[in-house]
C-alpha cells in the first residue's frame, strides 16, 4: 500500500524541491497533492514526469492524507499544522514554528533518527534550519569520536534561503548594476548584489540574530546540550548552497587525518579535500546534490584538540526538502505511520 502525501508550499523554492525529491527517490506514494495559497490555485507544478494542479490549503480536507510536508512559513504552520495533525496526518514542518517545542522532535536522520518516535505527542516533526542541518551532519561523527566542547561557525548563506523573493532580488539587483539602473531593495536590508550582509532574521536582545540563535539552539537539541556553539550568520550573493567555516574544539585529541577518515565513512558526508588549487567544494558545485561536502580539514594550532573544516551543502535539499523527505522515509521504514493512523 502506498501513502497519500500533501506538499504545502508546493509553488515555493522548498516545495518544488520536495516534489522533485519525492519523485527522484521513488517515495511510496499512491497520491501526491500540491497545495499553496489561494493565489496559486489552479497553477501547475511538476512532479516527476507528471504535472499537478495546485489546490488551496485553506479549506483542504486532510482526512486520509498520511503525511503533510509543510513548507509555507512559520505563521501558516502555526495556524494549520495542529489542525492537520488532529486529522491523523503527520506534519513534517520546515519552518521554525515547532522546532523548540519539547513535544516536537527535531530530526536530521543521520544524527538523531531514534528521536523521531516522539512525534506522536503532537503528530508534528520539525525540520531544522538549513544552516544547522548541514552543520550537524558534519559534527555528529566527530562528536562521537572525540566529544565536541565548543563550535565557532561563520555561515555564508545563499539567497535561496530567503525564498523565491530572495533569488529574484539577487537577479534583479545584479542586472540593475550591469545596466546602471537604480538598485532596489525589498527583501534584504541592504543591497545583496556584489555585497555580503551580516544579518539574517531579526535581532535578539544580546545583539545576535535569530538565525545565529537557531544554529546554537538546534545543534544543542539534536546533538548534545553540553556543546557550546557561537555563530555569525551572513547572507552572500550566491543563488543556491550554504557554506560554513567551522572551528571545533574537542575534549579528546583528534588529528586532521583521523577526522578525514571518520568523515569519509559518515552517512550523508562527502569529503573533497585535496590541498591543491580547486581541491575543495564551493556552493555552486553543491547545487542539486544531496551530500554535505566537507573540505579544508586542518588542525587549529591555537587551541588544544582543535580542527577547522569547511562545510557546503544545497540548502534547498539537505537544508530543507531532502531532509524532510528522509524523515518521511524514516516513518515509513520504521512502520510508524500506521501506528499514528491507528492512534
Ligand atoms: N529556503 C531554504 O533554504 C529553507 C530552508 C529550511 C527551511 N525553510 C523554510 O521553508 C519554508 C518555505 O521556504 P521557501 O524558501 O520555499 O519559501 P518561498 O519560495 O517563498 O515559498 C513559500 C511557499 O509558501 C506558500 N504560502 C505562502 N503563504 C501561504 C498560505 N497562506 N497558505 C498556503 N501556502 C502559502 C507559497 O505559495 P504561493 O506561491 O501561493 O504564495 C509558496 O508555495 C519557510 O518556512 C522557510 O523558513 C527554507
Amino acid at each position: 500500500m502506498g501513502y497519500k502525501v500533501a506538499v504545502v508550499g508546493a509553488t515555493g523554492n522548498v516545495g518544488r524541491e520536495m516534489l522533485d525529491i519525492l519523485a527522484e527517490r521513488g517515495f511510496p506514494a499512491d497520491e501526491v497533492v500540491a497545495l499553496a495559497s489561494r493565489r496559486s490555485q489552479g497553477t501547475e507544478v511538476s512532479f516527476g514526469d507528471k504535472t499537478l494542479k495546485v489546490k488551496a490549503l485553506e479549506g483542504y480536507d486532510f482526512a486520509g492524507t498520511d503525511i503533510c510536508l509543510m513548507s509555507a512559513g512559520g505563521n501558516v504552520s502555526k495556524d494549520f499544522s495542529p489542525k492537520i495533525a488532529a486529522q491523523g496526518c503527520v506534519v513534517i514542518d520546515n519552518s521554525s514554528a515547532w522546532r523548540y517545542d519539547a513535544d516536537v522532535p527535531l530530526i536530521v536522520p543521520e544524527v538523531n533518527a531514534d528521536a523521531v518516535s516522539g512525534f506522536t505527542k503532537k503528530n508534528i516533526i520539525a525540520n531544522p534550519n538549513c544552516s544547522t542541518a548541514q552543520l550537524v551532519v558534519a559534527l555528529k561523527p566527530l562528536h562521537d569520536a572525540a566529544t565536541i566542547k565548543r563550535v565557532v561557525v561563520s555561515t555564508y548563506q545563499s539567497v535561496s534561503g530567503a525564498g523565491k523573493e530572495g533569488m529574484d532580488e539577487l537577479f534583479t539587483q545584479s542586472r540593475a548594476v550591469f545596466v546602471a539602473d537604480e538598485v532596489e531593495k525589498k527583501k534584504f536590508t541592504k543591497r545583496i548584489a556584489f555585497n555580503v550582509i551580516p544579518h539574517i532574521d531579526v535581532f535578539m536582545e544580546d545583539g545576535s540574530t535569530k538565525e545565529e540563535w537557531k544554529v546554537m539552539a538546534e545543534t544543542k537539541k539534536m546533538l548534545d546540550p553540553k556543546i557550546k556553539v557561537t555563530c555569525t550568520a551572513v547572507r552572500v550573493p550566491v543563488f543556491i548552497g550554504h557554506s560554513e567555516a567551522v572551528n571545533i574544539e574537542f575534549e579528546k585529541e583528534i588529528t586532521a587525518e583521523e577526522a578525514r577518515e571518520i568523515l569519509r565513512e559518515a552517512p550523508g558526508c562527502l569529503v573533497i579535500d585535496k590541498r591543491e588549487d580547486g581541491g575543495y567544494i564551493t556552493p555552486y558545485e553543491s547545487a542539486g546534490e544531496d551530500a554535505t561536502y566537507i573540505s579544508r580539514i586542518r588542525e587549529d594550532q591555537t587551541v588544544d584538540n582543535g580542527l577547522n573544516i569547511w562545510v557546503v551543502s544545497d540548502n534547498l535539499r539537505k537544508g530543507a526538502a531532502l531532509n524532510a523527505v528522509q524523515i518521511a522515509e524514516l516513518l515509513v521504514n520504521r512502520g510508524l505511520l500506521k501506528q499514528s493512523r491507528a492512534a
